[in-house]
């Protein structure tokens, strides 16, 4: 495959730290030209710019301004003004990150234009259609020419789906590229001593299912569990904007004793995590930055997609129940060594680029 000309599609904050070390290896090659389409489906500037800037990502070349809306609005919007513009740029390949709403759009349109289509993050499944994340992951996978799978499991889980081994490449993980990039430089912030926290006495908190947070019982059984810990220890949740709307609608704006904080840049939620004693999440790239960091971290969530980080790495999966996340996260234990998961070593991105530039291969 001749490739002179790249475009890569994101949308929202996790997509960003995926992008971030591909565009880094893409520029230090210097041989193709690589363009950004960002679908402004994130369009905060804590959930978007900071990003951009921090992990030194060239300007898009568009901003779609797809805004919030449901998944059907956020979806059709992407197509619909992504498809004039992909006619413009002419790419000779569109390559597309995670399973947000943007991602499978942007998959869709590459595909029925005939552009051929590269999936970073392929073969995750949580083997839960009621996520909306796992359709966006299972059409974007089917529709795929090349499938940059990040871990062993995702790769059998393409391969059961009876998608072609030569279409799977078995790259490793990006998000633990950017981690290991970024890491020094968030180190040196010293974040969770401005914070006035103690390494590894403190929990970090990050929330933004609607399984979690759009229930009002599911949010109050969180809330209740974060309070009683905050007793022993501080608790910090940085407040994604989507959670904000239901702590404030559902008149938890004080959820007593825990520290609620805007969203953080990447550099700062990185430093705190390091150092964080305990982490609670919902997230996905949460799960492998604490595996990757030896950090405990307790996943409200029924099912993961990257069931990797509990079989090998810190991750367990917990009840939305007040009881259950108050007895997890006291029997929470740092590991001595942090675990080692094969192909996430930070060189994801470098072995992505031989991929589409050198036609390398990585089973
Ligand atoms: C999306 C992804 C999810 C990912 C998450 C990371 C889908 C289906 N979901 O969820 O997989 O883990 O991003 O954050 O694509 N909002 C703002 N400002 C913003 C962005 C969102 O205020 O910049 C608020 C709006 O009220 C919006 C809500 O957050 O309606 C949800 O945003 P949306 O992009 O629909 O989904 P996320 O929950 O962020």
């Amino acid at each position: 495959m001749s490739v002179r000309r790249i475009l890569s599609v994101v949308g929202a904050r996790p997509n960003f730290i995926k992008l971030g070390p591909v565009n880094e290896s893409l520029a230090r090659r210097g041989e193709v030209e690589h363009l950004i389409v960002h679908t402004g489906q994130h369009y905060d500037p804590s959930m978007s710019d900071t990003f951009f800037r921090e992990l030194s990502i060239p300007e898009p070349s568009y901003n779609l301004g797809v805004g919030s809306g449901s998944h059907s609005y956020q979806i059709g919007a992407v197509i619909q003004r992504l498809e004039p513009i992909l006619a413009e740029l002419r790419p000779d390949l569109v390559l597309v990150y995670g399973d947000v709403n943007s991602t499978v759009a942007a998959a869709l349109v590459a595909v029925k234009d005939s552009v051929p289509l590269a999936h970073v993050e392929a073969g995750l499944r949580s083997f839960d259609r009621t996520m909306p994340e796992e359709t966006n992951r299972v059409v974007t996978d089917q529709i795929a020419d090349i499938l940059f799978a990040p871990s062993r499991d995702a790769v059998g889980n393409l391969t059961r789906e009876g998608i072609s081994s030569g279409r799977i490449q078995f790259v490793g993980n990006v998000m633990i590229d950017s981690l290991v990039r970024m890491l020094p430089r968030a180190r040196a912030l010293d974040s969770a001593r401005r914070h006035g926290l103690q390494p590894d006495e403190f929990v970090v908190v990050t929330l933004h299912r609607p399984s979690n947070v759009d229930d009002p019982g599911a949010l109050r059984e969180i809330v209740s569990a974060l309070s009683d810990m905050s007793r022993t220890r501080p608790v910090v949740f940085p407040v994604h904007p989507r959670t904000r709307g239901r702590l404030d609608g559902n008149g938890f704006q004080n959820a007593a004793g825990v520290q609620l904080l805007e969203p953080l840049p990447y550099l700062e939620m990185l430093a705190l995590v390091a150092d964080a004693g305990l982490v609670i999440t919902d997230s996905g790239g949460v799960q492998e930055e604490t595996t990757y960091l030896g950090v405990p971290c307790l996943t409200v969530r029924r099912n993961t997609e990257r069931p990797i980080t509990c079989s090998e790495g810190t991750n367990r999966l917990v009840e939305c129940q007040c009881d259950a996340l108050v007895s997890a996260a006291a029997q929470a234990t740092r590991p001595i060594h942090a675990p080692a998961i094969a192909r996430w070593d930070g060189r994801a991105a470098e072995r992505i680029v031989a991929v589409l530039l050198d036609d390398a291969r990585f089973d």
